[in-house]
C-alpha cells in the first residue's frame, strides 16, 4: 500500500505523522519504505540520512538501473532521502514517480511506502499524490487550514485522484481549537475527516530527535486509532 500525507499549505504536519506512522507500522513488524520529496530534507533529517549520493531525485529522473538510493532508517524502516536541488526537477510527468517506483522493483519489496511531499501543490506533489492509494490531508481546526482543505479537496477531485482520501484533523486541542470548526469539518466534509482526531501531543515535537525515539504507551494509544483507520486495519 503506498500512502501520502499532502496538504495544500505547509506546517500541518505531514512529516511528524508520516515519521509516526511509519514508526507505529514498523513496530507492528511491517516492512516500510519512505520516501522524501521535500527539498527542505526535514523527513531525511530525522533519520539522520542527507547530504547522500542517490535521492527522491534520481528516482523520479531515473537512471533507475544504477539507482542505489534506499538506505536503513531502522528496524523495518528503510528510506529514500530528499535532495535539496529536488526543486530544479520540475520538467516531470504527474505519474513519473509511480512507473518508477514499480520500474526499480520496489511495490513489492514493502508492505508500506510513505511519501512525504513538500506543502504545496506541485509537480512533486502531484507526483505523489498520483502513486498512492490512499491520500491524508493533515489540518489544524483553524480557519486557514479550513480554507486549505477545501481548495485542496477540491482539486484532487477535479483531478480524478484515484486513492482513497481522509482528512486528519490534527493537533486536535479543546481549548485551542476555533470553537464549532471541528463540526464544520464534519458537515461540510462528511465522509473524509477520520473518525478521531489526532491530538496535540507534545512528545510528537521531540518524533523528529532521532532514529531511536520510542513512544510512551498512552501516546501510542491515542495514535493507533490514526494508523488503523489508514491502513485499514491491517496492522493491530
Ligand atoms: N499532533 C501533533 N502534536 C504536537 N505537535 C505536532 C503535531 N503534529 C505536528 N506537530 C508539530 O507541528 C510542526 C509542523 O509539523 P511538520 O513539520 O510535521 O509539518 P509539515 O506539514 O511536514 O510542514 P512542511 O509543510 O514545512 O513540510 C512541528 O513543530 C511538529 O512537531
Ligand atoms: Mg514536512
Amino acid at each position: 500500500m503506498i500512502i501520502t500525507l499532502s496538504s495544500w499549505k505547509g506546517g500541518t504536519g505531514k512529516t511528524t505523522l508520516n515519521t509516526t506512522l511509519a514508526r507505529l507500522l514498523a513496530d507492528g513488524g511491517k516492512k516500510v519504505l519512505l520516501i522524501d520529496l521535500d527539498s527542505n530534507c526535514a523527513l531525511s533529517q530525522v533519520f539522520d540520512c542527507i547530504m547522500k549520493d542517490y535521492t527522491s531525485m534520481q528516482l523520479l529522473s531515473g537512471p533507475l538501473d544504477s539507482f542505489d538510493g534506499v538506505y536503513r532508517a531502522g528496524e523495518n524502516i528503510d528510506i529514500i532521502p530528499g535532495d535539496i536541488r529536488m526543486s530544479r526537477l520540475n520538467n516531470i510527468t504527474d505519474s513519473q514517480l509511480k512507473i518508477n517506483l514499480k520500474r526499480a522493483g520496489l511495490v513489492e519489496k514493502y508492505d508500506y511506502i510513505i511519501i512525504d511531499p513538500p506543502g504545496y501543490w506541485g509537480a512533486h506533489s502531484r507526483n505523489a499524490v498520483f502513486a498512492s492509494d490512499v491520500v491524508v490531508i493533515p489540518a489544524a481546526c483553524s480557519r486557514i487550514d479550513f480554507a486549505a482543505t477545501r481548495l485542496y479537496l477540491e482539486e484532487l477531485r477535479c483531478c480524478e485522484v484515484g486513492a482513497e482520501i481522509f482528512i486528519c484533523i490534527n493537533c486536535f486541542n479543546n481549548k485551542t481549537n476555533l470553537p464549532g470548526i471541528y463540526d464544520e469539518y464534519k458537515n461540510e466534509f462528511a465522509g473524509f475527516v477520520m473518525d478521531e482526531p489526532v491530538p496535540y501531543i507534545a512528545s510528537l515535537k521531540k518524533i523528529t530527535g532521532g532514529q531511536n525515539f520510542i513512544f510512551n504507551p498512552a501516546v501510542k494509544a491515542k495514535l493507533l486509532p490514526f494508523v488503523k483507520q489508514i491502513t485499514g486495519g491491517q496492522n493491530a
